[in-house]
This record gives structure tokens, sequence and C-alpha cells, in this order.
């Protein structure tokens, strides 16, 4: 590990010394007692050995919180970014145009093909044809592949190039559904504990890079979803909330991205 500089140090110390005090504050006021400590302890250990953290920083809303603070009063016109989650696998597959991000798997349901499609270009409008997107979502049935055996590894995940001189970009998937974060683990016992759902609303992650422009994290959500007021996770945005239309046998979702040149 590299030594800390005497400035990290005092932004270490900052930080520590305030979360104590809320965290000794609250303890007081509530009179929490030794066993209650000790349960709490239990279960932040149950929480590392599970690789849970990222998944209870997002259900307590921490994630969100942090997104905010760090792109949060973007002006500039760039599309709003959102948290990535736990769920990304690295090393996607790479895909050729036309890019479908996904294989038929047995018990898929009767689901719905969903193009969507749109352009990436820089705030000022230029065409971004270098940018690189990478996306993953769930299955229309049985959530993400890394949960159900019947999906192929990385379906619905996969990144390309958009190529396109005009930015443009398209692909085939399907449209997803809710699905309930994972509750197998200490934070499914938290959730039930707390009495909130596991539930968030469809949506489609992305990641978009492009030279010279800051990373987009960021997920595209569907109208009418029944958990789009209340995602577990708090990660709805309006702005990130697109149509879905008929086209044809199959549906359309117009989604344009737009990102920051680098500082
Ligand atoms: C997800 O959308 O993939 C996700 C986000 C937060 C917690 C669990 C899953
Ligand atoms: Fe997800």
């Amino acid at each position: 590990m590299e030594a800390m500089s005497p400035a990290d140090t005092d932004r270490v110390a900052g930080v520590v010394n305030d979360a104590l005090a809320a965290i000794h504050e609250v303890l007081e006021r509530h009179r929490v007692t030794e066993r209650e400590w000790h349960a709490a302890l239990a279960f932040l250990t149950e929480v590392g050995r599970a690789d849970e953290f990222i998944l209870l920083s997002d259900v307590t809303r921490t994630s969100v919180l942090i997104d905010a603070m760090e792109h949060g009063g973007d002006d500039s016109g760039a599309t709003a970014s959102d948290v990535e989650g736990p769920l990304y696998v690295d090393d996607p597959p790479w895909r050729e145009a036309p890019v479908k991000v996904y294989e038929d798997y047995e018990g898929m349901g009767d689901a719905d093909v969903l193009f969507v499609r749109g352009s990436v270009t820089s705030i000022d409008g230029t065409p971004l044809p270098d940018a690189v997107i990478d996306i993953w979502q769930t299955g229309p049935s049985g959530g993400y592949d890394i949960w159900d055996e019947r999906q192929p590894e990385f379906n619905f995940r996969g990144r390309w190039r958009v190529e396109d001189e005009g930015g443009a970009y398209e692909f085939q998937t399907m449209l997803p559904k809710p699905y309930t974060v994972p509750t197998e683990g200490p934070v499914g016992r938290y959730l039930e504990a707390v009495g909130q759902h596991p539930w968030r609303p469809a949506h489609i992650h992305f990641k978009v890079t492009a030279p010279a422009h800051r990373p987009l994290i960021t997920q595209v959500f569907f109208p009418d979803d029944p958990y789009l007021e209340n995602d577990t996770i708090g990660a709805v945005k309006a702005a990130l909330v697109r149509p879905v239309e008929p086209e044809g046998d199959h549906l359309v979702c117009p989604f344009d991205i737009v990102l920051r040149p680098a500082a």
C-alpha cells in the first residue's frame, strides 16, 4: 500500500472521528445493549464473509447518496449517472453487429423482444463512434445469468464499440422484469428485520466509455413499473425512465447517451 500523505491522514481522521461521534450518539440515545451490539458486529462479520457490503450499501441507499454527491448537480446536459450495484461481471463478451445480447433459454417464458437504440454523443452534439457500450440486465425470467443455471454464461451481458460515424447504436435484448435483490444472505435478513421489501423495478445497466470523456455508469427504467416509486435501493431518476413503444413484432426503447468531456 502507498504511504498516506499528511493531507490523506487529516481527511481520514476527520471523516472517521465524525462517523464515530455519530454512531456513539445513536448508541447512547437508544441505550443499545451489549447483546445488541455484539449481534450487530456478528451481522457485519457475516456481511463481509458473504461479500455483501456493496449490497448493504445499496439497500441502505448509501450508494445512491454517494452517487448523487459525486455526479449530482451536473447541468452540462450529460446523461444522469446511477449506481452500479453488485452484479456487474468483469470481462463481458464483445458482441458483433447487429448486437444481440442473449441466447434463448428453456423457460424464458413469453417475453417481449426489445430493441434499445439511440446515439452516443458529447455534450456539444459531437458523435462518439469510438465509444464502448457495456450493458447487463436480468433475463425475462430467472433473473441474472449468474443466478440461473438455465442461462448460458454472460447471457444478457455484453459490450461493443459504437463504430457508426454518427454515433448511432442499437442492440437487441428482451424487456426485463422487476426482480428482488439477493435475499438468501445476511442482507436479506436485514431487509426483513427493518421491514423493507427487496424489489427493484425492471432496468438495464449501462457503462459507457469514450476517449477523452468521463465514463458513465447508469440504468434505464421503463414506464408503468410497480416499483418505480419504491425501488428498494432508491435509484430511479425520472430522466432515466424511457418510453417503450411497439414496432412490428417487437418493442423499441429510445435512449440517447450524452457524455461529458474529461476535466
Ligand atoms: C442491480 O440492479 O443489479 C442491483 C443493485 C443493487 C443491489 C442489488 C442488485
Ligand atoms: Fe440490476
